[in-house]
């Protein structure tokens, strides 16, 4: 029997199904989103077809340590939780430009340098410029093979033929199956293709990267349920004025999220950055008020940054407040703190608050380098230059704890800092450390009368 097409029409924003054209999205509530894509209705199998599938125990299955591929980039391998695991679908998403291909291409290069078989397909590029790329990068094994394509079917056949141990796809939204329909890019589109990639990763045990697109709103674009499919999501972000970029673990089946990893964007390709604290603080000026280095923790590690406020005089009848790399309600809430606790009189202070080197800190560990660098722009009287302070601030105005002190603390000694201002409760758990003067502090006046 022939299969017939139906229409279905699809919220481009998060992916809804509706059968009928509607003005507004009833799940993301956004306006004018639906597209009419043509479907072919999944013929459901019969229970004869479905007998084979049978269920097993857990201890009977069995699995190899080493299913992991090391990379070789060690900061890639952290933010997959200790390398690729084979079979795995990654999705890595990413403003344009932002070295996703190159990233990519760059792991192809170690990997086949191993004498692993790489497949680097691409529906964006023409192979002269995926040379031109490579050339840039240095010498390429034999083991690497190209392919400009977008057609599913061929892509396919190609895999399957070949059954490399890793394939790049560049990108997702190019991707192009004919029984689908619709045009490449579409919701319904993204979403048979990420079927059948995550069908042939499963079943032949290849590790498939993805490369996505992402939307104005900085989330992949096409549907949401692309990010459940996968195994891992990965986001490649980094200021556009700066040359370092950071690969964020979103959603790690294999591993923690919230683990990063610091690359520097130069001619030869993306370059590990070994020490992202001291290239955080690289440029951080000396005897000025208002500055101060903060240790916030991502994923599992420590990285110190620089926290800067400039309060002065406000000119008009309201106060202008701005936060760059920080939450703003975080920092008018830690002023009111500042205001009512210590009786600074801030609401007639412009205050603009700034982590430098445009990384983004949401962690309320930075909330007492925020009031400290407010206070010290405040009274213009620079903080010490050896000085580094964490600690969560609470609407009384105590300093309370944090998570891994003792790593912050360490990581601090290793950057050649001499004195730690932490919550008085961790005082006890990081213990003594040999030339770093640990002083606990248990209210935002305490650590104010000790740093600044
Ligand atoms: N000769 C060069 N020297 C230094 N950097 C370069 C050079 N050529 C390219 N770049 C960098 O590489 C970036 C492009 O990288 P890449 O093509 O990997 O990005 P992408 O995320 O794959 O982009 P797209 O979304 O277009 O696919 C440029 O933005 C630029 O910063
Ligand atoms: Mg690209």
């Amino acid at each position: 029997m022939a299969k017939t097409k139906k229409s279905i029409y699809f919220c481009q924003n998060c992916g809804h199904e509706e059968t009928k054209w509607l003005g507004q999205c009833p799940a993301c509530r956004e306006w004018n989103t639906f597209v009419e894509e043509k479907v072919t209705p999944a013929v459901s199998k019969t229970v004869k077809e479905c007998r084979e599938a049978q269920a097993v125990t857990l201890s009977s299955i069995e699995t190899d340590e080493d299913d992991r591929m090391l990379t070789q980039i060690a900061e890639l391998d952290r933010v997959l939780g200790g390398g690729i695991v084979k079979g795995s679908l990654v999705l890595v998403g990413g403003d344009p430009g932002i070295g996703k291909s190159t990233l990519l291409l760059q792991v192809c290069q170690r990997l086949s340098a191993m004498g692993r078989k790489l497949l680097y397909i691409s529906g964006e590029e023409s192979l002269k410029q995926i040379k031109l790329r490579a050339n840039r990068m240095g010498e390429f094994s034999e083991n690497l093979y190209l392919l400009c394509e977008t057609g599913l079917d061929i892509i396919r056949r190609i895999i399957e033929q070949q059954k490399p141990d890793m394939v790049v796809i560049d990108s997702i939204q190019t991707m192009y199956n004919e029984e689908v329909g619709s045009a490449p890019g579409s919701v319904s589109q993204v979403r048979e293709s990420t079927n059948v990639f995550m069908q042939l990763a499963k079943g032949l045990n290849i590790s498939i990267f993805i490369v996505g697109h992402v939307t104005k709103e900085g989330t992949v674009a096409g549907p949401r349920v692309l990010e459940h499919m996968v195994d891992t999501v990965l986001y490649f972000e980094g200021d556009r004025h700066a040359s370092y970029r950071i690969l964020r673990g979103v959603k790690n089946r294999f591993g923690s999220t919230n683990e990063i990893g610091v690359f520097e964007m130069r001619k030869e390709g993306l370059v590990e950055v070994k020490n992202p604290s001291e290239f955080m603080l690289s440029g951080k000026p000396e005897h000025a008020s208002g500055s101060v280095v903060a240790c916030a923790i991502e994923g599992t590690r420590p990285m110190l940054m620089e926290i800067q406020a400039l309060v002065c005089k406000t000119n008009f009848g309201m106060p202008r407040r701005t936060a760059a790399g920080l939450d703003y309600n975080r920092v008018n809430l830690l002023m009111a703190v500042l205001e009512k606790r210590l009786g600074l009189q801030l609401s007639n202070y412009d205050a603009y608050v700034n982590i430098a080197g445009g990384i983004r800190l949401n962690e309320p560990a930075a909330d007492l380098g925020i009031v400290m660098a407010i206070v010290s722009s405040y009274k213009n009287r620079p903080i010490a230059e050896d000085v580094i302070v964490f600690g969560e601030v609470g609407l009384s105005g105590e300093v309370r704890a944090v998570s891994m002190p003792d790593q912050r603390v360490s990581e601090a000694k290793k950057l050649g800092f001499k004195v730690c201002v932490i919550p008085e409760v961790s005082v006890k758990s990081v213990g003594k450390v040999e030339g770093i003067t640990v002083i606990g502090v248990k209210s935002v006046g305490e650590a104010v009368s000790v740093g600044v």
